[in-house]
């Protein structure tokens, strides 16, 4: 059985990862429409694997005799002055989200609870690997800067990394 704080904070993470898969599927279609198709499917991609991280947290929480509550969600940005600037609000939500892990880890010691502290590991791990790979493809934009050709060619890339991504979401 899960303590009231933890179920109310882990509550609020579900709402957090709903959140990322809404602001992830914005991205795609502006990225889509811009006629950016690899970026566009690496956001689908990004938005399905959201959605899969608060899937697994509200199963967690209904496991443990809590009840995984669905919260009414903030509206994501619609338009992007940029690609740029699109990856740039993508990594700065993952430092958000890897603190707002951070936290819940942190509750979970305070409160003694080693199965859910045990459960977000997964969390922590993943929060790493999303980090990295949203810092390395900022810096592959910044290399790019206004060079549409590169952008044709990193458009090309990004489908890898999206189907990379997708082969390690159905495996989970
Ligand atoms: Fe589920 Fe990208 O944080």
């Amino acid at each position: 059985m899960i303590s009231d704080s933890i179920q109310t904070a882990l509550n609020k993470q579900i709402r957090i990862e709903a959140e990322s898969s809404q602001i992830y599927l914005a991205m795609a279609s502006w990225a889509e429409l811009q006629g950016l198709e690899g970026v566009a499917q690496f956001m689908y991609t990004q938005s399905e694997e959201e959605r899969m991280h608060m899937l697994k947290l509200f199963r967690y929480v209904n496991e443990r005799g809590g009840h995984a509550k669905v919260s009414p969600l903030n509206g994501p940005d619609l338009e992007f002055g940029s690609f740029k600037e699109m990856f740039e609000t993508l990594f700065n939500h993952e430092i958000f989200v890897s603190e707002s892990i951070n936290e819940l880890v942190h509750l979970t010691f305070e409160n003694k609870d080693y199965a859910t502290h045990n459960f977000l590991q997964w969390y922590v791990a993943e929060q790493i690997e999303e980090e990295a790979q949203a810092r390395m493809i900022l810096d592959k934009i910044k290399l790019i800067g206004d060079n549409n050709a590169g952008l044709y060619l990193f458009d090309n890339d990004i489908k890898q990394i999206s189907a990379a991504a997708q082969s390690k979401a159905e495996g989970l």
